[in-house]
This record gives C-alpha cells, structure tokens and sequence, in this order.
C-alpha cells in the first residue's frame, strides 16, 4: 500500500507524465470524479448544488509552485474576482490558496502582501481566507504567514498535517493567536524522520491533536476544523466533543468534492457544519496523483474511464 502510495506520489513530480495526462481525454474524464471542471463557472455551478443540500463551500483554484511574479499576481487577481463572484451567487463559501501559488518561491513579502489583499477581501464580501500545507520544506514560512494575516483578519483558517512529527509544537505555537484550524492527516511524501509512516500513528496523532484543539475550544482558544473522510476517526471526535461539552456548531467537518458524498449529506443532516472543498483548475495533475495515492484503489477509476 505504502510502495503504491510512494509510486503514484513520484509520478505527481514527472513532468512527462503531467503533459500526457493534462492532454489525454480518458484521464480528464477520470478527473470528474474529484473535479466539476477545469473553468470557475463549473466549480460555482456544483457548488451551488452542493449548498442547496445544506452544505458550506469552499473553493480552490489548483495550481502551485508558481515560478513568476506575473502569474503569481494573475493567481491572486482571479481570487479577488473570485470573491465578488461567491457574494454575487449568495454562496456560503470560503477561499483556499497554496501560499507557492501566490509566488511564496520568490518572495515571501509579496506572498504575504497578497494573502493580506486577499483576506480583507474575504471580510469585506462576507467570506474567509484558507492557506492550505504544502510539503514540509513550507511549513516555518506558511505558520510565518498565517501569523501576519490572522492578526488583521481573525476569521483567516490555516491547515495543520497531523502526520508531521513537528505538529504538536506548531499547534502550542498557534494556540495564542486562537487559531482557526483545519486538521488533515498529510498529502506529501515525506521522509519517516519528519512524518510518521503508519497510517495508525498518524490516525493517533490526529485524534490526540484534534482533543487538544476542542478542549482549547471550550473557552473561544480556537476554532477547530477536521479535514479527513475516515468516518471512524470522525465518530471518536465527535463522541469526544459530546462528552466534553463542545457543541457541535462549535467546530467543523471538511471533505472533499466527490469522497464520501453521502456521508457529507448525512453528518449535515445530523446537525454538523460540513464544508465540501470544490476544486477546479486546468493545473490538476500533481493535485490529482495526490487524490489517487491516497486511495490507491481510485487508479481503477482511472482504468474504467478508459472503456467508459
Ligand atoms: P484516509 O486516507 O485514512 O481515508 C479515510 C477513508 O476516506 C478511506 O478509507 C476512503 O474510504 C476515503 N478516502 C480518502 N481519500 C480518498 C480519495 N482520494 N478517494 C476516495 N476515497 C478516499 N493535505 C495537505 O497536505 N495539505 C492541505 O492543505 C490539505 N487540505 C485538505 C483540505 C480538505 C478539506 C481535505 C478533506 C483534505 C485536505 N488534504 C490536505 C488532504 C489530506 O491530507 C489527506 O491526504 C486526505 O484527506 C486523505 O486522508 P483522510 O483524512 O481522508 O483519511
């Protein structure tokens, strides 16, 4: 599972593979799966689907890794459009970046100055702003980031990888700002010095960080987020919260567009706020092997669209 993991995790970084499969028609159709679309209008038109059923939204344009300060500044102008866009649909959706695609590679105060144009953009149409991790090499300069905006703009969330050994510190590091946080498990490949390599320690550092963030809830410390589809892992957390008092509009369940849909439906049925990260974008490649090594099992999809 782990080699499979590790093979499609490589292929994410080949940039011949990434130029066959942006122009090969079976894998963009296999890409439905997890996308809408490649064009903002597909990812707004879903999304409004997905809030008739009772959930909130959030978009994410793909791409990362910017390499000029052109395109880094296109990236940034598209999400400010993107935000009048979500306030003139009346969607309840939030913004998520990568701090590469808004050019952190060349310049950390450019990158910060746009993530600051951005979130007071999301306060002024009613949104919020997310910085998603990227891989490990990131993490200092993203925190560093998070710091600036979140003092400006309180409702700004960033994501924290429960697989990284160094977590625990970056969560005790966050805690006075009361942080809005969105734990997901870990997308990257990362050397077992900095990242657990089971699955079951990083399942339990992400229950043992997740306690932590709803007991810093109770008093207003922080706002948690859990991104991840393992329903079990989710359960555990919720039970938690129930038994410790923390009510459940207190914190927030993320997935994905196109995992665990009716789970979605059902944990917002129930009560829960569920967010459905929609992304759309024409530079899903690495984004997409990402999905795939998650769930190794989803390259049938891939075999299937082939004959479909
Ligand atoms: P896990 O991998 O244990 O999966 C639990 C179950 O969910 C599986 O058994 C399967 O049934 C289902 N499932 C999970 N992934 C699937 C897939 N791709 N296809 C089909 N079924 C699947 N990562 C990161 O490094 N930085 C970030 O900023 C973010 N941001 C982010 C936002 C949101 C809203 C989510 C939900 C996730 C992220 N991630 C992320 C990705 C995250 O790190 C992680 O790789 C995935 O969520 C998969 O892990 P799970 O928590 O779902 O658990």
């Amino acid at each position: 599972m782990r080699f499979g993991r590790s093979i499609l995790l490589a292929a994410a970084r080949n940039q011949t593979l990434n130029n066959f499969a942006l122009h090969s028609a079976f894998v963009k159709r296999a890409t439905r799966k997890f996308m809408p679309g490649e064009h903002v209008d597909d990812a707004l038109q879903a999304g409004a689907a997905v809030a008739r059923n009772g959930r909130g939204l959030i978009f994410t344009q793909l791409g990362e890794a910017i390499t000029s300060a052109d395109a880094a500044a296109q990236v940034r102008d598209h999400y400010v459009q993107l935000f009048d866009r979500i306030r003139a649909a009346n969607l309840p959706a939030h913004v998520s970046v990568k701090p590469t695609q808004l050019g952190l590679d060349l310049s950390f105060s450019e990158c910060e100055r746009s993530l600051q144009t951005l979130a007071a953009k999301a306060q002024e149409t009613g949104s919020a702003l997310w910085l998603d991790m990227e891989d490990s090499s990131y993490v200092d300069r993203t925190l560093d980031l998070y710091e600036a905006v979140k003092r400006n703009h309180n409702s700004t969330g960033v994501a924290l990888q429960a697989y990284l050994r160094r977590t625990p510190r970056d969560l005790a590091r966050l805690m006075p700002l009361k942080p809005v946080i969105r734990l997901v498990k870990g997308a990257y490949d990362e050397p077992p010095r900095i990242a657990f390599e089971r699955k079951s320690d990083t399942d339990s550092a992400y229950f043992t960080l997740a306690s932590q963030m709803l007991d810093a809830a109770r008093t207003g410390g922080c706002t948690p987020i859990f991104g991840t589809h393992d329903l079990e892992l989710l359960e555990r957390i919720t039970d938690r919260a129930n038994q410790s008092g923390v009510a459940n509009n207190t914190y927030e369940i993320h997935m994905l567009y196109g995992i665990r849909d009716s789970a979605q439906s059902r944990l917002a049925a129930q009560g829960h706020i569920v967010k459905t990260l929609i992304s759309y974008g024409a530079a899903w490649y690495r984004w997409y092997m990402r999905r795939l090594a998650e769930r190794p099992a989803n390259v049938l999809f891939v075999v299937k669209s082939i004959f479909a």
